[in-house]
């Protein structure tokens, strides 16, 4: 027999006035509303918009993957596209669905996996500054050795073989602003579309060319076309390659730069983080996506870091239609807003959930665990495409500096967070090494 649900409304919130945005203070409210309420509450918020929080894993997953159809990309997503443009992360309905059909391929696996020596190369380039320091006795400044690592992976993935003519002579290239300014106010955006003239040259030859050396994302967007055979025009393509770049770059960099101070901290751990990559890295010669794939602990290092500090901790969609979650009403235009970073750490679903515990993710027979109340990448078929790129650039990341440095944490204080766009430290993270 069909079960009927009682339809409820959610606690309201009424006398409360908060805009939600990404910032310290709605980290705060929502954290003790969530408290008080429960999974599930509504606020008078955003310019009296109704607004939800939801914390609940399946509502969370009906609402992004059964139910996906009846929401678009909510509040905070205008901000974003002043500075990406209209590329996947931002764009809704006929523009997404196309954009996704005609990009998916390039992040097939047996794709990504013709990057993994751009990922070695790119790890073995930060050795030079680090020895340079560790021999002045001088300590790493880890998170900006991240943003520079990250980036330069994701431009040299993208443009390939341009990737050098887009260096000037001290080594810097044009997109360095975004790692060494981490606001992404006008200035920002304004610098960002002063680059699109560049990316047009670089998009104008290259589709002169008959065909370029190697493998990079540029090519496999330059080919791809849509169901009726179109291909993206030029100003699709910056868009597209703008959020490549931001979205590819800005989460692995905090990702790592989180790691590293979790495992610094944690010298147990660390230990068997080394314990797991040296004898894979001694081979750099036999390094091939299996041997990285066999990294198990590994990637639950990286699972639990982006447990406790997921990049994108705040995001929102919009009701197109009125909708039900679970036994609750949705309205039409409604205002929607999930946490990765409040579900992760919530006791209800997580033992423990402040503590730096990679093994919750491996039980005792080295299977993974899998656990509903996460989503750092998202679910459902807005789900993060870079995935599996970021993985294997994480793992070969960590893997070969780890196997090469034994760190030490020289931290005074916990890291603040800095809660914008993405969860970064709020000051840089450093690190000093010993024999
Ligand atoms: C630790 C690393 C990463 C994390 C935690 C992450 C997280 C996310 C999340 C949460 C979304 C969905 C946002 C939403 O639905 O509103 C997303 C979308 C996306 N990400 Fe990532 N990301 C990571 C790395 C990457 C990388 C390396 C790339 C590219 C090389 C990438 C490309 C994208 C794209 C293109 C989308 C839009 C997908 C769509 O809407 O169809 N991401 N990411």
């Amino acid at each position: 027999m069909k079960k009927t649900l009682k339809i409820k409304s959610c606690p309201q919130v009424s006398d409360l006035k908060i805009d939600i945005d990404v910032s310290a203070s709605t980290l705060n409210e929502l954290t003790k509303l969530q408290h008080q309420y429960g999974n599930i509450f509504k606020i008078n918020s955003n310019k009296n918009v109704p607004s939800y929080f939801i914390n609940d894993p399946t509502l969370i997953k009906e609402l992004l993957v059964k139910n996906h159809s009846n929401y678009r990309k909510g509040p905070g997503f205008e901000r974003i596209k002043m500075l990406l443009g209209n590329g996947l992360i931002v764009s809704d309905g006929h523009t997404w669905r196309r954009a996704r059909t005609m990009i998916q391929p390039t992040f097939a696996r047996q794709n990504i996996h013709k990057l993994i020596q751009k990922m070695i190369s790119c790890s073995q380039n930060r050795v030079a500054t680090w020895d340079a320091l560790i021999e002045n006795s001088q300590s790493i400044n880890i998170t900006k050795e991240m943003s520079e690592f990250a980036l330069e992976l994701i431009l040299k993935s993208i443009f390939g073989e341009d990737y050098k003519n887009l260096v000037d002579d001290n080594g810097e290239n044009p997109f360095s602003f975004l790692s060494k300014d981490t606001t992404r106010d006008l200035s920002v955006v304004m610098k960002m579309r002063n680059l699109r003239q560049t990316l047009l040259s670089i998009i104008m030859i290259r589709r002169k060319q008959r065909h370029s050396e190697g493998y990079d994302f540029l090519t496999m967007y330059l080919n791809a076309s849509d169901k009726l055979g179109n291909k993206f025009t030029d100003i699709e393509l910056i868009d597209e390659i703008i959020t490549l770049i931001v979205a590819g770059y800005e989460t692995s960099a905090g990702t790592l730069n989180w790691a590293w101070y979790l495992l610094s901290t944690q010298p147990d751990e660390l230990e068997k983080l080394y314990q797991e990559s040296h004898p894979i890295f001694e081979k750099l010669n036999d390094l091939n996506h299996e041997a990285i794939n066999s990294m198990h602990f590994t990637q639950a290092v990286l699972e639990e870091t982006l447990r406790l500090y997921p990049p994108v901790w705040l995001f929102s969609r919009q009701s197109t239609n009125d909708d039900q979650l679970g036994s609750y009403e949705i309205a039409v235009n409604s205002n929607l807003f999930l946490s990765p970073y409040i579900l992760h750490r919530s006791n209800e679903f997580w033992d423990n959930p402040n503590r730096f515990n990679p093994d919750r993710f491996i039980n005792r027979n080295g299977a993974k665990v899998v656990n509903m109340a996460y989503f750092p990448f998202s679910l459902g078929p807005r789900r993060c495409l870079g995935e599996y790129f970021s993985f294997l650039e994480m793992k070969i990341h960590l893997g070969y500096l780890i196997s090469k440095y034994r760190i030490v944490d020289s931290q005074k204080n916990n890291p603040k967070l800095n809660l914008g766009i993405n969860l970064r430290s709020n000051d840089d993270i450093f690190f000093t090494t010993r024999t």
